[in-house]
């Protein structure tokens, strides 16, 4: 199963141009969702003019080798390994399913523009393969994060089946990597009938992923790495973004706060 192409099994009954429409659909709607949530929520200007109004507070002008390094490190750190999610589980389950989505849309877009002509056996392995393992990672990422990470449930006593809105993002991410290989699955085994119908789900859970982006949680993606460099420039030029500088106090909380984990916010 892991190295069959179903997008080129897919071409018998779906013309690859059509395949490819749909990609191309998809990157419009998010297009589309982020900026409509841009102007409703007006997050950006208000990043712009919070930025600005920090600059005026800067201890020192940033050259451009400064900002640069500043900018490398932001990505090498904060963003490549999300390092705002701390060391332990929710940063591994949130690596996992990120790295993992990445191969999983990566993989497809190649697929679909590169193989996805009924001539199957010219697709080299590899990329079947990345396929199948990114919707696998998306999975064990995802399901670990929803199941017993999110914050309604280790924090909040609330039951893993209790659905609430900002969760259509990892939902709809999850149901189109599960989606994606059950219906890989019934090609493998020639299930007729049952691949059609997870075909179709697959279809439907990358409309509401793509198309949900201004009511779920889509965007964060691109905000969380402007708002990490952002920061981290606040830090190097000494505006700290308006914030007061670190108390240089001892932390002295007395021995209750070891009783237990911070988690009943
Ligand atoms: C392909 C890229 C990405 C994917 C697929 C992805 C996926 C996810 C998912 C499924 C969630 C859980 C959402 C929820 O609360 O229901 C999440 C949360 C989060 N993501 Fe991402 N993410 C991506 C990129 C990033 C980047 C680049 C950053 C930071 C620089 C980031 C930081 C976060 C943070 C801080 C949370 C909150 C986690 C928590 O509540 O424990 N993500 N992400």
């Amino acid at each position: 199963m892991i190295n069959i192409n179903p997008f080129s099994q897919l071409s018998n009954s779906i013309p690859p141009q059509a395949m490819q429409a749909f990609v191309f659909l998809m990157i419009i709607l998010v297009v589309l969702g982020t900026v409509v949530d841009m102007i409703h929520k007006k997050n950006v200007r208000y990043f712009f003019e919070n930025a600005k109004k920090a600059k005026k507070s800067a201890k020192k002008s940033l050259t451009k080798g400064e900002k640069t390094s500043v900018i490398v490190k932001t990505v090498a750190n904060d963003i490549l390994t999300t390092a705002e999610l701390g060391a332990g589980k929710r940063r591994a389950a949130h690596l996992l399913g990120m790295y993992g989505t990445i191969l999983f849309w990566l993989s497809s877009v190649v697929l679909i523009f590169c193989y996805s002509s009924t001539n199957s056996v010219t697709t080299p392995n590899l990329w079947p393969i990345l396929w199948h393992i990114g919707a696998i990672m998306t999975c064990l990422g995802g399901f670990w994060f929803w199941l017993f990470l999110r914050v309604d449930v280790y924090s909040e006593a609330h039951p893993w089946y209790r659905i609430v809105q900002a969760d259509l993002f990892v939902l709809s991410l999850l149901a189109s990597a599960s989606f994606g290989l059950i219906w890989s699955f019934c090609l493998s085994l020639n299930i007729k009938g049952l691949d059609n119908l997870f075909f179709i789900l697959f279809i439907v859970s990358n409309l509401v992923l793509f198309g949900g982006v201004y009511w779920s949680k889509f965007a964060h993606m691109f905000y969380k790495p402007g708002a990490a460099i952002q920061k981290n420039l606040a830090e190097a030029d000494g505006s700290r973004d308006n914030l007061p500088p670190p108390s240089d106090a001892p932390e002295q909380f007395g021995l209750g706060i070891k009783r237990e984990v911070p988690k009943h916010y």
